[in-house]
C-alpha cells in the first residue's frame, strides 16, 4: 500500500492554487464536493421581513425584538464613518497606535516564491519549537530517516496552530507554560515514500492532538527556549481519554460500543484556533473533523457535516475501526468530534473535556470574555462557506480567584447562532465590494436562541440534538450564511467582538446565496472582518455590527475598504484567519490563503482599531512558501510576537521540497512556533 492512495485526491477537483493533495489532507477535499449547507434556510432579506413571525413561532418576545433593535440602529458610530474608502482625506495619523511600544516600518509583501520568515528592520526571528523536537528526558532526537511512531509520540506534533503562552508566577517573567495544538499532518513531505504504511499512520496519528511545554528566557529581552523534561511537558494523544461535559454528554447519539455510557472520548481531532479562558485554561476547536471518518453518508446529518462514504486520504479507517461509521457499534463516534475541548496546562493529570453546550460543528475555535453580569460568553465560528456564528453564554457566574468553579462554566448554558441585517438599500449590495452611499456595510443582529435554560429553542429538537446536530437546527432557525467565520475574538478594551470572515469563493454564484451587507462580494476570494458592538452587555440578544475590513490588494484593482483609511496607504491583506490584541488594544491579523490570493506569501498584520487612522494595515511579518500564519501572540510591552508557521512547503512532496523552513539544512520543512524580537543593536 503507498503512503498516500493517491489516486484518492480528487486531482482535478480542488478549487484555487492549493495541490489536491493539500486539500485532501486539510479537509478532506470539501470544496469540490460544494457546500455543506444547501438547507432552504433563506437568506437574511427574505428572513428580515418575517422575523416577527418566526420569534413568535419560537416564543420570543415581539416586543422586546422591536425594542432592541431600535436600540441597536445605526449605533457604531466611529470617526472614520462616512469616509469612501481611497479618496485620501481626512489626516493620516503615522503615530505608535494607542501609543503601543512595539513599533515598526511595515514590510512589503513578500511575493509567494520566497522561502523566508521576513520581519521588519531591527527585528530578528528565532524558532521556539519544532516538529519533531524531543519534549521529555527520554525522547529521541528527530531523525528526518528514522521516524517512528513510538518517537512522534514523545515529540512535538506537526502543524502547530493555535499557540498561547501564560508566564509562570514568581519566575519574574522568565518561565512560562504554552499550550499548541497540531491540526493535521502532510504526510506527503513529512515521511520518506518509502515509509511503511502502517506505521505512517501511527505517526500521523502521533503527530496529530496537543502539546503543553514550558519555557524559558534569560531576560524579557531574549528569546524563548523550550525546556525538555520540564514538569507541565505533556502530549496529549488519539488513544488518551477527553471526558464529555454537559446536555449531551451520555446521549444515546455519542454511544458507541466501546464507550457504552457516552462520556469517554478517545482524542482530538482537526484541532484549529482557540482562545486562553479568564480562569487560565486553553480551549480550542475541532474543526475539519469530517476528514478523517468513512460512514454511510445516506444521513441528512452526515450529509451536513461532509461525511461520505469514500476511503479517506490517510485511511486510518483501515487500521482502526472506529474512524469508520459503518462499522456495527460505531456509528456515533464522528458524533463525539466537533466539539470546543478544553485543556488545564496546569494540571498534567487532568483529563481534557469536550463540552456539547457549545455545540457541534467545525469550530474553528471559542474566545471567551466575562459579561458584565458576571457570565462566561464565548464566540465561535463555524468555518465552512454558508454556514454560522454562533455565541454561548453559560449559566453559571464567573468567581473570581475560584478556579474549580469556574472551570465548570463551559458546562451549562445558553446557545445562540447569528442573524445580520444590513441596512444600506438592497441595490446597494451590488456584490462588487463598492461601499454604500451611506459611508458603511453596516446594520443591526440577532442572536437567535439555539437552546435557553437548559430547554431546546428549535422546534422538533430535543436539547441532546440541537448540541450534537446543530448546523440542522441552526438551519431551522433562519441564521445568515457567512463567507466562511473562523477566528472571533471579543477585545477586552472595547468588549467588541471581531469575526474574521476567511473567503468564500461561492458566494452569489449559481444557485448559491448572493451577496448582502455582512457578505458583500460576490465570489468572495479575499474575505473580511466584522466588527459586533453589543454595546455593554455580552449577553444581549442584539447587537449593532460593521465591517471593519473588506480585503484584498488595491493596488491590483480590488474593491477593498478599510474602514475609509486611504487604500493606497495600507499593506495588502487576504483571507483574514486568526485574531488577536496587543496589550493597549491594536487588532492583529494572521492570514491563509494569500498565495491563491493575491500572489503573496501569508502574514501577520497590525490594524488600528480607534481615532483617525481606524483601518490603518501594517504587515509585520510574512511567512516561508505555502505557510500559513497561525496562532499570533503579541507581547508589544516586551517589543515582541510569536506566530505559529504551519504546514512550510505543504504543497511540496518527499524529494521535491517547496521550503525548507527553518533549519534550511536541505531536508525538509518543519512546522515551528517562532518568535520575532528587537534585533540586539
Ligand atoms: Fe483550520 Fe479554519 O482554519
Ligand atoms: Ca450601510
Ligand atoms: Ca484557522
Ligand atoms: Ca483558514
Amino acid at each position: 500500500m503507498a503512503l498516500l492512495d493517491l489516486p484518492l485526491l480528487m486531482k482535478d477537483a480542488v478549487r484555487g492554487k492549493r495541490s489536491a493533495v493539500t486539500c485532501q489532507l486539510k479537509c478532506a477535499s470539501q470544496c469540490a464536493f460544494g457546500e455543506c449547507n444547501s438547507s432552504d434556510n433563506p437568506t437574511f432579506r427574505d428572513i428580515a421581513s418575517s422575523a416577527l413571525t418566526r420569534r413568535a413561532v419560537l416564543g420570543g418576545s415581539t416586543a422586546a425584538l422591536a425594542i432592541g433593535l431600535a436600540g441597536t440602529q445605526g449605533a457604531l458610530a466611529h470617526p472614520a464613518a462616512g469616509r469612501q474608502d481611497g479618496t485620501g482625506r481626512g489626516r493620516v495619523d503615522r503615530r505608535p497606535p494607542n501609543g503601543t511600544k512595539l513599533t515598526f516600518t511595515p514590510i512589503e509583501p513578500v511575493p509567494a516564491t520566497v522561502d523566508e520568515l521576513t520581519v521588519p528592520e531591527g527585528f530578528a526571528w528565532h524558532p521556539v519549537i519544532r516538529w519533531g523536537d524531543p519534549l521529555f528526558d527520554d525522547a529521541p532526537e528527530f531523525d528526518w530517516d528514522a521516524q517512528s511512531a513510538e518517537a512522534q509520540k514523545r515529540q512535538f506534533g506537526y502543524n502547530n496552530d493555535y499557540t498561547e503562552i501564560q508566564e509562570l508566577p514568581g519566575t519574574d517573567g522568565l518561565r512560562a507554560v504554552m499550550f499548541v495544538n497540531h491540526e493535521y499532518t502532510n504526510e506527503n513531505i513529512m515521511l520518506p515514500s518509502g515509509t511503511d504504511a502502517e506505521e505512517a499512520v501511527e505517526i500521523g496519528r502521533a503527530a496529530h492532538g496537543l502539546t503543553v511545554v514550558e519555557l524559558e528566557r534569560s531576560s524579557r529581552t531574549a528569546p524563548y527556549r523550550y525546556v525538555r523534561g520540564a514538569e507541565l511537558n505533556r502530549r496529549i494523544l488519539l488513544d488518551d481519554e477527553f471526558t464529555l461535559t454537559g446536555p449531551a454528554a451520555g446521549s444515546e447519539l455519542v454511544r458507541t460500543v466501546e464507550d457504552p455510557e457516552g462520556r469517554t472520548v478517545l482524542g482530538t481531532l482537526g484541532n484549529c484556533a482557540g482562545g486562553l479562558t479568564p480562569w487560565g485554561t486553553l480551549v480550542s476547536g475541532e474543526e475539519n473533523f469530517h476528514a478523517y471518518f468513512r460512514s454511510a453518508g445516506t444521513s441528512e446529518a452526515e450529509q451536513r457535516y461532509g461525511l461520505r462514504d469514500a476511503a479517506t486520504a490517510r485511511g486510518w479507517e483501515n487500521a482502526h475501526d472506529r474512524y469508520d461509521a459503518r462499522n456495527e457499534g460505531y456509528e456515533n463516534e464522528v458524533n463525539r468530534f466537533g466539539y470546543i475541548v478544553e485543556v488545564d496546562p496546569f494540571d498534567p493529570t487532568s483529563a481534557p473535556r469536550k463540552h456539547t453546550s457549545l455545540g457541534r460543528f467545525k469550530h474553528e475555535g471559542a474566545n471567551i470574555i466575562i459579561a458584565e453580569d458576571g457570565r462566561a460568553v464565548a464566540y465561535s465560528g463555524d468555518d465552512e462557506v454558508f454556514d454560522y456564528l454562533y455565541k454561548f453564554v453559560s449559566r453559571d457566574r464567573y468567581v473570581e480567584g475560584d478556579r474549580e468553579h469556574n472551570m465548570t462554566l463551559l458546562e451549562n448554558g445558553d446557545l445562540y447562532v447569528a442573524k445580520f441585517t444590513g441596512n444600506s438599500p438592497e441595490s446597494e449590495i451590488d456584490g462588487s465590494g463598492a461601499v454604500p452611499s451611506d459611508g458603511a456595510f453596516d446594520g443591526t443582529g440577532e442572536w437567535l436562541p439555539l437552546v435557553v435554560d437548559g430547554e431546546s429553542a428549535v422546534e422538533g429538537f430535543t436539547v441532546e440534538e440541537v448540541l450534537v446536530h446543530t448546523r440542522l437546527a441552526a438551519d431551522a432557525v433562519g441564521p445568515t450564511k457567512m463567507d466562511r467565520c473562523e477566528d472571533v475574538e471579543p477585545s477586552l478594551h472595547s468588549r467588541r467582538v471581531y469575526v474574521a470572515c476567511t473567503n468564500n469563493s461561492g458566494r452569489g454564484t449559481e444557485g448559491k446565496a448572493p451577496a448582502d451587507e455582512a457578505n458583500p462580494r460576490t465570489e468572495n476570494r479575499d474575505g473580511h472582518v466584522v466588527e459586533i458592538d453589543e454595546q455593554g452587555d455580552q449577553t444581549s440578544t442584539t447587537f449593532a455590527w460593521n465591517l471593519l475590513l473588506v480585503c484584498g490588494d488595491p493596488a491590483q484593482g480590488d474593491q477593498t475598504y478599510f474602514s475609509g483609511f486611504p487604500a493606497d496607504q495600507v499593506s495588502p491583506i487576504s483571507c483574514p484567519d486568526n485574531l488577536a490584541f496587543d496589550s493597549v488594544g491594536n487588532l492583529w491579523i494572521s492570514t491563509d490563503g494569500a498565495p491563491s490570493g493575491i500572489g503573496y506569501n501569508d502574514g501577520l498584520f497590525r490594524v488600528t482599531l480607534e481615532g483617525g487612522s481606524r483601518g490603518r494595515v501594517e504587515q509585520f511579518l510574512s511567512v516561508p512558501v505555502d505557510a500559513e500564519t497561525c496562532g499570533p501572540i503579541v507581547r508589544d510591552q516586551d517589543r515582541s510576537a510569536f506566530v505559529s508557521v504551519q504546514h512550510p512547503g505543504e504543497d511540496g512532496e518527499w524529494g521535491a521540497h517547496t521550503s525548507f523552513f527553518p533549519d534550511f539544512d536541505g531536508r525538509g520543512p518543519k512546522p515551528t512556533v517562532v518568535q520575532v524580537l528587537r534585533a540586539p543593536r
